[in-house]
């Protein structure tokens, strides 16, 4: 035998008993979409063998989702993709990768996996394919399990030359006691897919082509039954969903402690399986970490973060009750307690952000500080400026946002509003309490409050006096 490998992800199904209109496959498991799960364990599979492979998706309900999630994933030059036009089952689905990329018929073998087993892994795919290899008098060998609960899946029935599958809603009572179940998963020749598929029918209780139909007593086939159940979890409901997203996630904070991050409580977080967190940093209870997050070495997670999309450097701090989406935060900054830091953030090198701070798509310096009570929108702060409590940038008229520009080493007392645009040269110094409008140059003062007014003796007639 040869040395080629199609491997197909089938993940056009509608996800029926997801009762969600969104397509399974994209149905979101730990940050990532299912069928993500299933692309990175086949591109692994085939970086790592010898193979020459290549893979294919199958999409179909929700075209317009699947672009898009095809037009911008990361791994697309990785794989191909076919269209099932109809959910007419997997058998169908499997036709519809042939149909649109017919080179799959010249490899010698032909990989399906489903894209609803999100905790599958390169290992799996593995002991398949070395299962047929060692024997090539085989045509197809499918990854099989013993569970307790077997309500949904198809069925192992020994007999004849290997076995067959039933499904369950076309199984009788004595085989659907049977606990010996078809994962979906399958490595098969391409030739004897060649031969049977165009055959298959759907005259059964679904009225859909099985693809389970490619195992048959007459054909020489072998089941090869797994250990362990959990690589193969299908998800088909919400529950299964729920229950497979919590073990990825599970999964995902194992592996972080494995390579060196200590959580205070690993089963008090919610991390997304994307994650990265570098060695020696430390993640208190009650954190949310999720998307792409990248978190450097040596990092300070303080309890009841929530942080997306975020990049934070080597030895930063992230106290307590903080809010990061789309944010970098550099080296040795602090950020909290209970900061919120929105998209298009950048908090430079030591610079420090305080308790009721919201900061928006602004640029800090190395060093600056906005260390309490302050908003700051679409603004720059140079390095080392300092600003004080009740800082406000008045960034927006009503219909357009404007731009604040802060230089180095200056210092802006409590309580100021800048009304953008604007511009507060390096060296400055604004005096407390001030509402700044116009632009201010490099090391000048600038004040802009009503003079204060005292009037000796005159404070009784404003002080109240409660009548008992
Ligand atoms: C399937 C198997 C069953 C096995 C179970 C394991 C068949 C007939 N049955 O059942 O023996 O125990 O998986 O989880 O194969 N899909 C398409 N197009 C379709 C229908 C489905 O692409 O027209 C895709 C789905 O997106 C999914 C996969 O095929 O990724 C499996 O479909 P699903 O409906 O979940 O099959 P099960 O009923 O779980
Ligand atoms: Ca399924």
């Amino acid at each position: 035998m040869g040395n080629s490998i199609g491997i197909v992800i089938l993940a056009a199904g509608k996800g029926t008993r997801m009762k969600t209109d969104t397509p399974k496959a994209l149905a979101m498991c730990a940050g990532k979409p299912l069928v993500d799960y299933v692309v990175d364990a086949a591109i692994k599979f085939a970086k790592n063998s010898s193979l020459k492979a290549e893979i294919g998706v199958v999409v179909g309900h929700r075209k317009d989702l699947l672009e898009n999630w095809w037009n911008t994933h990361s791994m697309k030059s990785s794989m191909k993709i076919a269209w099932q036009k109809e959910q007419n089952g997997t058998a169908d689905a499997l036709k519809a990768c042939f149909n649109d990329l017919p080179q799959f018929w010249t490899y010698d073998y032909t990989l399906v996996a489903c894209a609803d087993t999100p905790l599958i892994t390169e290992s799996e795919f593995n002991k398949l394919f070395q299962m047929m290899k060692e024997n090539p008098d085989l045509v197809g060998v499918a990854a099989t399990f013993e569970t307790e609960v077997p309500t949904g899946y198809g069925r192992i029935i020994e007999g004849g030359k290997g076995f067959k599958i039933v499904e369950e809603k076309d199984a009788d009572e004595n085989q659907r006691k049977i606990k010996e179940v078809n994962s979906a998963f399958y490595v098969l020749k391409t030739s004897h897919v060649k031969s049977v598929l165009g055959q298959i029918s759907n005259k059964n209780k679904s009225g859909e082509f099985y693809l389970t139909d490619l195992f048959q007593h007459e054909y020489s086939v072998k089941s090869v039954k797994f250990k362990s159940e959990t690589p193969f979890l299908g998800i088909n409901t919400l529950a299964q969903l729920a229950q497979v997203d919590q073990l990825t996630r599970d999964k995902a904070v194992q592996k972080l402690m494995i390579d060196g991050v200590r959580f205070l409580n690993p089963t008090q977080v919610y991390i997304e399986s994307d994650v990265e967190i570098g060695v020696g940093s430390v993640i208190y209870p009650g954190c949310t970490i999720m998307g792409k997050t990248k978190i450097g070495t040596g990092v300070l997670v303080e309890s009841n973060c929530f942080i997306k999309n975020s990049s934070i450097s080597e030895n930063a701090e992230i106290l307590a009750g903080s809010y990061l989406e789309g944010a970098v935060v550099l080296d040795n900054a602090t950020i909290g307690p209970m900061a919120r830091l929105r998209p298009g953030t950048e908090i430079g090198p030591d610079a420090k952000i305080g308790n009721f701070v919201e900061v928006k798509k602004s640029k800090l310096g190395r060093g600056a500080k906005v260390s309490h009570l302050s908003y700051i929108g679409d603004a720059e702060i140079g390095e080392n400026s300092n600003i004080g409590c009740g800082f406000i940038t008045c960034n927006y008229d009503g219909a357009n946002k404007h731009k604040t520009k802060i230089g180095s080493n200056t210092f802006i007392g409590s309580d100021c509003q800048v009304i953008a645009p604007i511009e507060i040269g390096n060296d400055a110094f604004i005096a407390a309490g001030s509402t700044i409008t116009k632009s201010i140059p490099d090391g000048a003062f600038g004040i802009g409050r009503s003079p204060q007014v005292i009037k000796e003796g005159a404070a009784k007639k404003f002080l109240k006096t409660k009548k008992t």
